[in-house]
């Protein structure tokens, strides 16, 4: 973010920041979302905190104010601001807006959620440094870094295989994993191998080479707070048992 952050003050240009992922992350002690620049964060279903769908938009204030009358249809007060006791009726619509509210009964949801995350954070970086003791030292497998000045959110657990240490690649070792009943998944398939812009702009697979080798090696582990340690453990000698069987 520093680099960012000098980059876009010398060309005088905004940061919007993708923070979907990044509820509860730190970086240098500060909580991502906590600086003027505009950070988004998703609340989809499968987050660390979630309201079904949704989202949560932070920033300078003056900012977010007008991002609330431009995400309900550009009106200058919402329900609640016309229909409480000490509403008013009058509202104006000020600018052509959009209707990308979230609903106050999904905030209710993550109002819940937000009580429990820090638990949750807690366990999600208790299992992910098993993990990490775990497969640090296998040849067959490089762990995800947390870098010195940030504070990982753990909302996925990525490994990477080494394709030089094993005989199988990361689909068998998926299937592998799935016979020994545990559930992985692959977070993400890169955007230029999705048909649609495959086709309608003609790359080849490796026209991103890293995205491709990166997308080739990675394999997610089961990451959530209500992980037991027998499930932990499990995870754990299921892909060790996995990367010993298909040793080069
Ligand atoms: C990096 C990134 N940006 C944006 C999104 C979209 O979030 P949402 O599903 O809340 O729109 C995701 C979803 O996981 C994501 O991974």
């Amino acid at each position: 973010m520093d680099s960012l952050r000098s980059i876009a003050a010398a060309h005088d240009v905004a940061i919007v920041e993708d923070a979907a992922h990044a509820v509860s992350a730190k970086y240098r002690g500060r909580w991502i979302g906590s600086n003027a620049n505009p950070a988004a964060f998703s609340f989809y279903a499968t987050k660390n905190l979630t309201t079904g769908e949704g989202g949560m938009l932070t920033g300078d204030p003056e900012f977010l104010d007008r991002v609330r009358v431009i995400a309900l249809h550009g009106m200058s007060g919402d329900a609640w601001k016309r229909y409480s006791q000490q509403g008013s009726w009058f509202y104006e619509v000020v600018l052509p807006g959009f209707k990308y509210n979230m609903t106050d009964i999904q905030a209710g949801l993550g109002l819940a959620q937000l009580r429990k995350l820090e638990r949750g954070q807690r366990r999600r970086r208790t299992i992910a440094e098993a993990y990490q003791e775990a497969f640090a030292k296998s040849d067959a497998l490089e762990v995800p870094v947390e870098r010195p000045d940030v504070e990982h959110a753990w909302h996925l657990y990525v490994l990477r295989l080494r394709g030089e240490a094993l005989r199988i690649g990361r689909d068998r070792v998926i299937q592998e994993l799935s016979q020994r009943n545990i559930g992985t998944s692959v977070h993400f398939i890169p955007i230029h191998l999705h048909p649609y812009y495959r086709d309608k702009y003609g790359y080849a697979p490796d026209a991103f080479p890293v995205a491709y080798d990166a997308f080739r090696r990675i394999l997610s582990l089961p990451l959530h707070p209500r992980l037991t340690d027998q499930d932990v453990d499990d995870v754990i000698n299921a892909v060790l048992d996995v990367v010993r069987e298909f040793a080069r």
